[in-house]
């Protein structure tokens, strides 16, 4: 069998366009132009192409963009101040501090001083307690652009057991607490493996769905999979240059030997990737219409 490939990059433009008239209708109707503020400090290359991504996303849906982009050296106290400053601009509806941060910047203390109702991440506590207890303002954009794959290439969760290859606050932990709420798109029963986790191919060859969010390149290899397996992979790896000079990628699954294997796979890049910006875009979209209720 090859696998179906699940474009992400379709699905995304689909919801963009769903975003661009929601975001007109915001303007025309209540005045409101949705406003995305973004924090990078320092130059890890990965982190300005994410922000690159990001800003070029707002600009194409007309959402507004703030981008500030500050030196390495920054104090953790600047940043807090500049962050206290969109907590406080009415016209900041989502403000975005990519990470990792510095080391000498504490980045639990940044996060915690996002308002969150601002938090279009979904990383501050009070956003990650809601989820987790299925009442959530602003899902974290990779696990929601996972479910929202999944959703929309018809692929059912209920009662299908889904593992997470990975346990990180930003994509394991919350992809595996939204596929076992009890919701739409969800109802999985889920299983977390992660770097102690003892036999893990006895356990990931029990996946009906596989999530692959280990970081680590190529990892997940034919043998880990039941045939006809649904494989997720959220890993971006650059693995050099391709001769047009363009960054090569790849993801944590094999792909070449697992789209053999696999009833469905999402590619690197063109996968997960464009989906994460999207959620963004909707968590501003959401941020901008949460204002116009109050
Ligand atoms: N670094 C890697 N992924 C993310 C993300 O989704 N948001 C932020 N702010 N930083 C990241």
């Amino acid at each position: 069998m090859t696998a179906r490939i699940l474009s992400g990059k379709d699905i995304a433009k689909d919801i963009r366009a769903e975003l661009k008239v929601e975001i007109e209708e915001l303007k025309e109707k209540h005045g409101i132009t949705p406003g995305l503020a973004v924090a990078l400090v320092g130059e890890d290359p990965a982190s300005q192409v994410y922000v690159g991504a990001k800003v070029k996303a707002c600009k194409n849906l007309g959402v507004r963009s703030i981008e500030e982009r500050l030196p390495a050296d920054t104090s953790e106290e600047a940043l807090l101040d500049l962050i206290a400053k969109w907590n406080e601009d009415p016209d900041v509806h989502g403000i975005l501090v990519q990470l990792p941060l510095p080391k000498h910047i504490d980045e639990e203390k940044i996060l915690l001083s996002i308002r969150p109702d601002k938090d279009v991440d979904g990383f501050h506590p009070t956003n990650v307690g809601k989820m987790l207890i299925g009442k959530p303002d602003f899902l974290p954009c990779t696990p929601h652009g996972c479910q929202q794959i999944l959703m929309r290439s018809d692929i059912e969760t209920e009662g299908k057991h889904v593992v997470v290859v990975g346990r990180s606050n930003i994509v394991g932990k919350p992809v595996a607490a939204i596929l076992v709420q009890k919701s739409k798109g969800a109802n999985a029963t889920v299983t977390i493996c992660h770097t102690r986790t003892k036999n893990m191919e006895e356990i990931t060859r029990q996946a009906d769905i596989l999530i692959a969010a280990a970081g680590v390149p190529k990892v997940i290899k034919a043998d880990m999979i039941k045939e006809g397996a649904v494989v997720i992979d959220v890993g971006v790896h650059r693995i050099g240059k391709t001769p047009s000079g363009k960054d090569k990628l790849c993801g944590d699954v094999d792909f070449d030997e697992v789209k053999e294997k696999a009833s469905a796979i999402t590619p690197v890049p063109g996968g997960v990737g464009p989906m994460t910006i999207t959620m963004l875009m909707m968590n501003t979209v959401r941020s901008a219409k949460m204002r116009i209720e109050k």
